[in-house]
């Protein structure tokens, strides 16, 4: 049996969550493979049917997916279509923090419907990284826009707390773990 992993990630965060879910999967017996898409020339994008599963996974910003992410779920639209293929969906974003179900619906369901593509066996919207601190790979101006997008978050959770000069790793590394775990027990 073998499963691929492949994800687009800007900053990071994606690159990680995608690292632990392959390692968990490849843990269990199942051969897998790991593409970072932004890494890789399209003309080596694998070739889907070459696989049992395939877990595909974005960051968001500004709602949007990676768009080499999106690309490479377009190019196998058909091959998924065809129901041979387990396949999985995660994001990682900000507003998972605030509300998990709404996150997934806003760039999960939402953008499965859009695109076209069957339901995945599973999909999960992860909380990310919102990284202020002086390492960060965000420029100024990605930074501003995201302690906006943070603040307003805390309005809508007054829970939510950040702070604004250092990184806030919000990743639930449990759910991602079963997540992977789940996905395995599907493709067996
Ligand atoms: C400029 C910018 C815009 C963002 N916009 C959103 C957004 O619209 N919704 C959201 O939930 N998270 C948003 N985020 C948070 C990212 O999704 C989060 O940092 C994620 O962990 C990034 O994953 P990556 O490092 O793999 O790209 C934004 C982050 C940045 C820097």
């Amino acid at each position: 049996m073998k499963a691929l992993v492949i994800f687009g990630s800007r900053y990071g965060c994606t690159l990680e969550i995608a690292q632990r879910i392959a390692d968990i999967i490849d843990g269990e017996g199942i051969e897998t493979h790991l593409v970072n898409l932004k890494d890789t020339k399209k003309k080596n994008w694998p070739m889907i049917n070459a696989y049992d599963g395939v877990v595909i996974g974005s960051g968001i910003q500004i709602s949007q997916w990676v768009k080499e992410s999106k690309k490479y779920l377009k190019e196998i639209a058909d091959e998924l279509k065809k129901g041979k293929i387990k396949y999985a969906l995660f994001v990682s974003s900000a507003y998972s923090s605030v509300d998990s179900g709404k996150a997934k619906e806003l760039y999960i369901d939402k953008f499965i419907e859009k695109m076209g593509l069957p339901p995945p066996v599973i999909s999960a919207a992860f909380a990310g990284v919102l990284d202020f601190s002086e390492d960060s790979n965000l420029g100024k101006i990605k930074k501003e826009a995201l302690k906006a997008a943070a603040k307003g978050m805390t309005n809508e959770k007054k829970e939510l707390e950040f702070d604004y000069q250092g990184c806030n790793d919000l990743r639930d590394w449990d759910s991602i773990e079963k997540f992977a775990h789940e996905f395995v027990d599907l493709l067996k």
